[in-house]
């Protein structure tokens, strides 16, 4: 078993709902229906809602572990800002959920990466000869052990506060690219993905952008953000509310995934503006929306996937929806819970630093007020989903990228032995990699601000002034202490003997 299942397994052990069955192996899931939303009573007299299970590896069992309002008023603040591990198995909290990550591993091939200036292409012209992959191989042969062990680790990691602040680069973050891209000592690529909270816009833009601020290539098939593994809903519901993000992107990349329906809260408002009383609605977003008469749709599911842009309307919606009858705008269910569509955070982070020196409320303290106020309107808990760091579904998606990576850069593919994720944040971060039985590295470059090491949640392999020394740390642990971080052109006897030019 895994450690981070051992956690989870110890959390259900002591929670109060951990015992009765929900969580356990016979899960909700494994007895009901995937589109039905049956539900199995639960101790407290509530139910627990269904999730989607298509009956194959891609669906796991993931207790939640964040906490309800009912169950956990004594945890609820430090546990959201601050999820340790020890008040993650002391929660009193668990719903249980089975939790779809996409089956399709990759999502594209090749044509995916991005490059900083463009694809390499020369019209009419051959190729560009790979002179050094040739160079590399020969070094590579004569270096087997480590070879071996440098396929055999991997990097994981976080993005904002480790590789870069919002658009702007941290300098240790491009070079430390350009080593795990072949400029090592064995002309080698060393695997590694990106794993991000981050959310809002199409994968293949966010990674376009990355690249460039990076100056390294990046692929689609390398890169995990918050709402990525969310795909997978879109084999289950065809009509959602997607909310968050700018405009209308989020819309954009639920359409991407597969949603064949996607509703936004300004066709609700475009529909019928008091249902937003507080709502200035501008005539470009009249014009924008897609209006319809939304007593005749139902809404299946209710999928947060970035920032609300706009509380008090994605609030007063959300309520309407949870509260009405299987999803049906202007109705109220008689019973709270069994008419009740089910809601997906994309990630469940409290707090986010900006260009504010105070860093600004984020998804988890959304949900915080939906919950209390739901809680509050019916009398009973709000049961949600949540996808992100540190949530299990997000690693296990992690681990089906890496390995299909692996495949993409060294035609093996598995999951290498060493792990590393690299973050700036212990309560995200560095416990989901610590439960996920990963080596943490803790940067000082964004979230963690503290001494030695975090309190709650320390990072396992250490803590490091940025990222290119972490990398540099734990290459040196991988490969030999005087492994070298470049690539020698010089060595190929071939070309240049030892150093020197072979014609003089
Ligand atoms: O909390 C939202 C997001 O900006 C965090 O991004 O890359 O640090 O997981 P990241
Ligand atoms: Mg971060």
């Amino acid at each position: 078993m895994a450690r981070f299942e051992e956690e989870l397994a110890a959390s259900n052990l002591q929670g109060v709902n951990g015992v009765n069955g929900v969580n356990g192996v016979n899960g909700v899931n494994g007895v009901n229906g995937v589109n039905g939303h049956q539900r199995i009573p639960s101790r407290n007299g509530s139910a627990t809602l269904a999730i989607p299970d298509d009956g194959n590896d891609t669906v796991i069992e993931v207790p939640a572990t964040r906490n309800s309002v009912a169950d956990a008023q004594a945890y609820m603040h430090n546990l959201s800002l601050s999820p340790s591990m020890r008040d993650r198995r002391g929660s009193r909290n668990s719903f249980g959920t089975s939790l779809p990550i996409p089956r399709t591993k990759r999502q594209s091939r090749l044509s995916s990466v991005h490059y900083p200036e463009g694809a390499p292409v020369r019209p009419g012209m051959p190729p560009i000869q790979p002179t050094r992959e040739l160079l590399a191989a020969q070094v590579q042969d004569l270096s087997h052990e480590k070879v071996r062990a440098a396929k055999d680790m991997a990097f994981v990691f976080d993005i904002d506060g480790v590789l870069v602040h919002g658009d702007r680069l941290i300098p240790e973050g491009k070079r430390v690219l350009e080593i795990l891209n072949g400029d090592n000592q064995l002309g080698i690529k060393i695997p590694h993905i990106f794993l991000t909270n981050g959310s809002g816009k199409p994968e293949a833009a966010r990674v376009e952008q990355l690249s460039k601020i990076l100056h390294s290539p990046i692929s689609v098939d390398q890169f995990i953000q918050s709402h990525t593994p969310m795909r997978a809903l879109a084999e289950y519901y065809k009509t959602v509310l997607v909310v968050g993000g700018e405009g209308y992107r989020c819309r954009d990349v639920a359409e991407e995934y597969g949603f064949q329906d996607v509703i936004v809260p300004n066709d609700i408002v475009a529909w019928d503006p008091t249902i937003a009383p507080y709502r200035v609605f501008t005539e470009e977003e009249r014009r924008t929306s897609r209006p319809r008469d939304f007593t005749k749709t139902n809404i299946e599911a209710i999928l947060v996937f970035s920032d609300s842009r706009d509380y008090a309307t994605d609030l007063q919606i959300i309520m309407d929806l949870l509260r009405s009858e299987n999803g049906r705008l202007k109705t109220v269910a008689k019973d709270p819970v069994s008419q009740r569509i089910p809601i997906y955070f994309s990630q469940g982070d409290l707090l986010c630093p900006t260009e504010h020196p105070i860093p600004r409320m984020s998804q988890g303290a959304f949900r915080i007020g939906l919950e209390a106020m739901y809680k509050a309107m019916t009398g009973v808990d709000l049961e949600r989903v949540v996808y992100g760091k540190p949530e299990l579904a997000t690693y296990k998606y992690a681990d089906e990228v890496l390995a299909s990576w692996m495949e993409e850069i060294h035609n093996d593919e598995r999951l290498p032995k060493n792990i590393y994720m690299i973050g700036d944040n212990p309560a995200s971060d560095i416990i989901g990699g610590n439960m996920y039985g990963w080596n943490t590295c803790l940067v000082r470059t964004g979230v963690f601000q503290g001494g030695e090491n975090d309190e709650e949640n320390p990072a396992n392999f250490g803590v490091f002034t940025n990222v290119l020394e972490a990398v540099q740390t734990a290459m040196r642990k991988e490969l030999g202490k005087d492994f070298q971080f470049e690539f020698d052109e010089r060595i190929n006897p071939v070309l240049h003997g030892n150093g020197a030019s072979a014609i003089e």
